[in-house]
């Protein structure tokens, strides 16, 4: 059974490319985060979302992650620069820097 549940999952994650998901206007990190983010990212313990590399803690980063996406995560490239701001500085600030 675990076993089926898995599989969908997978496929409805490779088939998410690209997601047409634009927020509500006046919407905060936390809210975008709450509507587009959650669902695959789920704090850790100690209530951080991402370890991230020190190379990778900067907003530079984070929004071309989140414009570009990869194999595993859609491309949210219908965001607003203000919004991709938004989003990426509330992810930034909830994440905790790996050593190395
Ligand atoms: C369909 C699932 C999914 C959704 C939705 C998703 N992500 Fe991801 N994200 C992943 C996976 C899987 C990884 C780890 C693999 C990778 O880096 O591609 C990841 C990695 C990341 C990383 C870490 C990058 C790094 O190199 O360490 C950040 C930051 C991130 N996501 C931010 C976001 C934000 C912000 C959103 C919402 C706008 C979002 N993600 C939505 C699946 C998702």
């Amino acid at each position: 059974m675990k076993h089926y549940r898995l599989i969908a999952v997978t496929l409805l994650s490779l088939s998410a490319c690209s997601k047409d998901y634009s927020p509500a206007p006046q919407a905060s990190g936390e809210q975008i985060f709450a509507a587009a983010c959650a669902e695959c990212h789920k704090p850790a313990n100690n209530g951080s979302l991402y370890q991230l590399k020190p190379e990778h803690a900067n907003l530079a980063y984070i929004s071309e992650k989140i414009g570009k996406g990869s194999w595993l995560m859609p491309a949210f490239n219908r965001l607003s620069a203000d919004d991709l701001l938004k989003i990426s500085t509330y992810a930034l600030e909830h994440s905790e820097i790996t050593e190395k």
